[in-house]
C-alpha cells in the first residue's frame, strides 16, 4: 500500500512539475532568494507509523506564514478566546498577506484576521514569555510536541535576514501600536516574529503537525491532548478562510483541505479525521502561495477525494 502510494505521489509531482516554472522564488526575504525553483515535495501522514513522501522531502524550509496557525492555537491555550479576538479579527481580507489598508479603513484599527501579516503580528504580541529568547523557546517545545521531532529549531541567518529588512512588518506593527492593539517595545516583537517564521522544517513534520490538527489535537503517540479540540477546530476554520490569503476562495473551491502556505514554498494541509499533509516547492504565484505546490494538492484531492466540502 505505502509503496502504491509513493508510486501515485511520485506521478502527481511528476504531472504538475511544470508548473514550477511558471512561479518565482520569494526574494523580498533576501536568504530565501537562493531556494532551488525546481524544487517540489511531499509527505503525508495518515497517523500510522510511517510518513509516506515522494520528492525531496527531507530538504528542510522555514515555516514563515505557516507558524501563523501554531502561533494562534498557542497565544489561545495561553490567553483563551475570547481575549485572543479582542485583538485580532475572524474575517478574511481579499488583500494581499502584507497590506496594511484595512488597518486603516477599518475601526477599531484591529487587523482582521489571524493568517495576514498584521493579524500574526498581533497574535504573537500575545505569545506568554518574559522575553523573545522564552517565547520561542515555547513555541518551539509546542511545534515539537506536535511534530514529534524534537530537534527542530529556527535558521538564525533567515531570521536575521527578515530582521533586517522587515521594514513593511515594522510599520504595521508600529501602526497597531499606536491605536492600542500592540504595546512594548516593537523591535523585540519584530525579533520574536522573524525567529518564529525561521523555524525549520520538513515535509514530514509538517504533514504530522497537519495530522495532529486533522486529529482534534490529539498526539498520534499516546493519543494525548496537544491542542485542545476547540482550539484545533478555530485554527482549521482559519486555514480554510485565510489560509491562502486572496486565493483563499479559489483553494477552498478546487482544493477544500484545510491548509496553511508560506513565502518559502512550504504547505501544510489538514484533512480532518483523516492525514496530515506536507508540501514544499519555493516557486511562487503572485499571490505568495507555492504554484506546483497548489497544483499537488489539487490533484491529491481529486485523487483520493479529500474535499471537506
Ligand atoms: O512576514 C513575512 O512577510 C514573512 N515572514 C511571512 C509571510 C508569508 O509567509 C506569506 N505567505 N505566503
Amino acid at each position: 500500500m505505502l509503496c502504491q502510494y509513493e508510486t501515485e505521489l511520485t506521478h502527481m509531482i511528476n504531472d504538475v512539475k511544470k508548473f514550477t516554472k511558471d512561479g518565482k522564488v520569494a526574494d523580498y526575504i533576501p536568504a530565501l532568494a537562493t531556494a532551488n525553483q525546481n524544487t517540489l515535495a511531499v509527505a503525508v501522514f495518515d497517523g500510522t507509523d510511517t510518513c509516506f513522501s515522494a520528492g525531496q522531502s527531507r530538504e528542510k524550509f522555514t515555516l514563515q506564514s505557516i507558524s501563523k496557525v501554531l502561533t494562534l492555537a498557542l497565544a489561545i491555550m495561553d490567553h483563551g478566546e475570547e481575549y485572543v479576538f479582542s485583538k485580532v479579527g475572524m474575517e478574511p481580507t481579499g488583500d494581499p498577506f502584507n497590506s496594511i489598508i484595512k488597518l486603516e479603513s477599518h475601526a477599531p484599527s484591529k487587523p482582521l484576521n489571524p493568517m495576514i501579516n498584521a493579524g500574526a503580528l498581533a497574535v504573537s504580541h500575545l505569545i506568554k514569555g518574559a522575553n523573545s529568547e522564552e517565547k520561542i523557546e515555547r513555541l518551539l517545545h509546542f511545534i515539537r510536541m506536535l511534530s514529534g521531532n524534537q530537534t527542530i529549531s529556527y535558521n538564525l541567518a533567515v531570521a536575521k535576514s527578515e530582521f533586517e529588512t522587515a521594514d513593511l512588518n515594522r510599520s504595521l506593527a508600529y501602526f497597531m501600536k499606536q491605536h492600542g492593539i500592540i504595546e512594548g517595545d516593537i523591535e523585540v516583537l519584530l525579533d520574536f516574529y522573524t525567529k518564529q517564521c525561521a523555524i525549520e522544517t520538513d515535509c514530514h513534520d509538517l504533514a504530522r503537525i497537519g495530522y495532529v490538527l486533522a486529529n482534534g489535537g490529539k498526539s498520534t503517540l499516546n493519543n494525548e491532548e496537544i491542542v485542545p479540540m476547540s482550539v484545533a477546530r478555530i485554527v482549521k476554520t482559519f486555514m480554510v478562510t485565510c489560509g491562502m490569503y486572496n486565493a483563499s476562495g479559489e483553494f477552498a473551491m478546487k482544493v477544500g483541505i484545510p491548509a496553511k502556505s508560506g513565502v518559502s514554498g512550504g504547505i501544510v494541509g489538514s484533512v480532518p479525521n483523516g492525514m496530515g499533509i506536507g508540501i514544499y516547492g519555493p516557486a511562487l504565484d503572485d499571490k505568495g502561495n507555492s504554484i506546483a505546490g497548489m497544483k499537488l494538492l489539487e490533484a491529491m484531492s481529486s485523487k483520493y477525494q479529500l474535499s471537506i466540502f
